[in-house]
């Protein structure tokens, strides 16, 4: 979401004339799109402002630390000129202005976010995100997520059709849906719309070829979906639905609303109904009063539920959610336990992904390059199944549609090689502009 959010920031500074760098110290502004939901993505934030060495430009800071944290940012990093929410994205540039000369805390109503409303400069072409929801309504107890970005509004669907049928005829053929939780979009609605049927309606737009969406909520899920996914060839057979803990006491105390048991019925209904379809879940080690029993709960699911991968968290304390008032009375998991536990369940699943990929060598698959990797002459793409694929660089532009041969696969990700560029990279008019402004994000 905040990758997205950020591509808005941006369509809004081009528009004004700005052109992005990706040499901060050559910016005249830096902007930093912040997550608040683990206390280590806060850190990397406050890191980076201090290493921050420019003179003269405007360092703004924006997303969830801004919201969480208002003007306490000028405390601790005085370095910084701006504050904003990006609720408040329309009024950047008088906003970065305002800023030169003093500092400048901007946070409006979250909850009247329109962000979808502004330009947008996307990453990439052929795969773009649509969010369909803002904010969240579920409250676990250990997320920040719905104090920083407020309550569920789901975002009408006509405005989503709309921006799907405009991707398209710009020659977009993946989208994912966003929402912090996709599953119950519509319920705010006066007439109810289901997210099936979303899913069905956007996977019917011509020149739409993948239709993705991130994250499904075990509770929220309802069957229909996988019935959509079965039938409708659009709809990639990839479900990422976090269990966060195998133990139903721990689960209970992070107000998840569902049991262990509720859980494995979903995915195993989801494999009888898609075949073949990828599981991707997060989990959460070490949240307070978590035993040695509770993590083995968590330890038996994930060798029940054999993931294609999993995203493992340590529990990170985040003020005045209910799990940090919590920590007090169930008692808080020393740092070397986390850690302990930590590299248990990820060598666990680390053999099981493993194990997993293996399934696609000799196979053919649709891969959409996104990016360079960080090391060796390779790009990074998305098969269908959201699993990641290695490509050549000289045979693989970023940006395109290429079908591949698997090769090989190692122990999180495919290699492949490039049968035939289905989709080339679109090759995109260069800005002309001599003496612009600029900013680095
Ligand atoms: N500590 C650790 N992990 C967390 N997540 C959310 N809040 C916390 C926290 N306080 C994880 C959950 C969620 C993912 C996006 O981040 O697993 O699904
Ligand atoms: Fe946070 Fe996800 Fe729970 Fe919402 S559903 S409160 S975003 S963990």
């Amino acid at each position: 979401m905040n990758v997205h959010d950020s591509e808005h920031i941006s369509g809004v500074l081009e528009k004004a004339g700005y052109q992005r760098t990706d040499l901060p110290q050559e910016a005249d502004v830096v902007i930093f799109n912040t997550c608040s939901v683990r206390k280590s993505a806060e850190d990397k934030v406050w890191g980076a402002l201090q290493a921050i060495s420019g003179k003269g430009q405007v360092v703004a800071v924006c997303g969830c630390m801004a919201r969480r944290l208002g003007a306490d940012i000028f405390t601790r990093a005085p370095r910084v000129n701006l504050v904003f929410g990006v609720e408040e994205l329309g009024k950047i540039v008088d906003l970065i202005e305002m800023s030169k000369n003093s500092q400048v805390l901007a946070l409006g109503n979250v909850d009247d976010c329109e962000i979808d409303s502004h330009p947008t400069k996307r990453n990439n072409f052929l795969s773009a995100w649509v969010p369909i929801s803002y904010g969240c309504s579920r409250f676990c107890s250990y997320c920040v997520v719905p104090y920083v970005r407020g309550r569920e509004r789901s975002r009408p669907f006509s405005e989503i059709l709309a921006e799907v049928d405009s991707l398209a005829s710009e020659g977009t053929v993946e989208v994912i849906l966003l929402g912090q939780n996709v599953n119950s979009y519509g319920r705010d609605f006066q007439e109810p719309i289901g997210f099936a049927e979303v899913l069905d309606f956007v996977a019917s737009v011509e020149g739409i070829r993948r239709v993705k969406f991130e994250t499904s909520h075990p509770r929220d899920i309802s069957y229909s979906l996988f019935e959509v996914m079965r039938n409708r060839e659009e709809v990639c057979p990839h479900l990422h639905l976090p269990f966060q803990s195998g133990s139903d006491r721990v689960l209970k105390h992070m107000r998840r609303g569902y049991d262990r048991q509720f859980y494995l019925d979903v995915i195993n209904h989801a494999r009888e109904l898609v075949p073949g379809i990828s599981l991707t879940t997060d989990i959460i080690v070490g949240f307070p009063g978590e035993t040695e029993s509770d993590f083995e709960d968590t330890l038996a699911l994930v060798e029940e539920a054999q993931f294609d991968f999993a995203y493992i968290f340590k529990y990170s304390s985040r003020e005045n959610t209910r799990a940090y008032l919590l920590e007090a009375e169930l008692g808080k998991i020393s740092e070397a336990d986390k850690t302990r536990r930590f590299l248990e369940v990820s060598r666990l699943q680390d053999e099981i992904t493993e194990r997993a990929l293996k399934r696609f060598v000799g196979r053919e698959e649709e891969v959409i390059t996104l990016s360079h990797a960080k090391k060796g002459p390779y790009v990074i793409g998305r098969t269908a199944t959201n699993h990641i694929v290695l490509l050549p660089e000289k045979d693989a532009p970023i940006d395109s549609l290429i079908r591949a041969r698997i090769t090989a696969s190692g122990k999180h990700a495919l290699r492949g090689e490039v049968q035939e560029l289905l989709i080339p990279k679109r090759v995109e008019p260069l800005p002309c502009a001599e003496n612009v402004l600029r900013y680095s994000g």
